[in-house]
């Protein structure tokens, strides 16, 4: 969470909003849990959000510089040369609430009782405990797999983390942060300080009719969400060359 607030700068009565307000290629897998894998045919509007299938890969900032499937036009011609250093680049989202649950269940953590939530672009991480050992870890356990195939003797999430989706322009300021099992669960804690409790349960109490779901229980947050692992296809098609043979071309070939 770099920079946390501008407050510092020039908003002193700011609420801090917890992001740095840039764009990071955090190396995060490809999820094939994620439906715009699927989402190849068009739907009842006529609109079909991936022809591509699992030749998608998610360039982030890069793809909306090339003004490419599913972005937005990119409004500044000026900045298409840029794409090839933003690729795999996302936003920094806020951290405010990033714990934040129903009131029936207390955490987003195992064993819970806890609501399962899905954490970074595209849900590859389900407690905040994988997402600190991700920061952590990252380039400790990195193995050149997809998710699903980590080798035996090892638990995905734990000590194999699959290869990133898009290679280019990783972020190299966390990966290897060498912090404690101890020191992780400490960073947890703090995240989950950052639940402000104002909106709470939720602002449009108009719409949200309340949760009415069951909480989760049992397992441990270092495995949370493991037991719904698919693997990857693979081979994986390459990257679809609509998506990575654009002008101006990755720095770098994307798998
Ligand atoms: C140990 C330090 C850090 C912690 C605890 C932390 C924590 C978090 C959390 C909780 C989220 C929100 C996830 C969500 O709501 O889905 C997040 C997102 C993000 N953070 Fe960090 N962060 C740290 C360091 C950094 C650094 C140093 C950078 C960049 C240089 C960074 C870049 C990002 C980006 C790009 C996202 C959005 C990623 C995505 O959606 O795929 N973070 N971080």
């Amino acid at each position: 969470m770099p920079g946390q607030t501008q407050m510092g700068t020039f908003a002193t009565n700011a609420r801090p909003l917890f992001t740095c307000f840039g764009y990071s290629n955090l190396g995060l897998p490809l999820n094939p849990r994620d439906a715009i894998f699927y989402q190849t045919t068009p739907d009842f509007f006529g609109f079909t959000a991936n022809a591509f299938g699992f030749a998608f890969r998610d360039l982030g900032l890069g793809t909306f510089l090339r003004s490419g499937p599913g972005s937005a036009p990119n409004p500044n011609s000026a900045w298409v040369p840029l794409a090839p250093r933003m690729d795999g680049r996302q936003q920094v989202s806020t951290i405010r609430n990033v714990a934040m649950t129903p009131p029936q269940c207390p955490t987003t953590e195992a064993p819970g009782p806890y609501f399962q939530k899905e954490f970074f672009h595209n849900g590859y991480i389900k407690s905040l405990k994988q997402l600190v050992h991700f920061y952590n870890t990252r380039d400790k356990y990195a193995y050149p797999v997809t998710s699903g195939h980590c080798p035996s003797g090892t638990t995905e999430k734990v000590h194999c983390w699959p290869m990133p989706e898009v290679p280019n322009n990783i972020d190299m300021t966390t990966g290897n942060l060498g912090l404690t099992d101890q020191e992780e669960n400490q960073i947890v804690a703090f995240l989950q300080t950052l639940t402000d409790g104002f909106t709470r349960p939720y602002a449009n109490i108009d719409t949200f009719t309340g949760f009415t779901g069951t909480c989760m229980s049992g397992g441990t947050a270092a495995t949370q969400g493991n037991g719904t692992l698919i693997p990857t296809p693979s081979p994986l098609p390459p990257c679809a060359s609509a998506i990575c043979g654009v002008a101006p071309l990755p720095s770098a070939t994307i798998p």
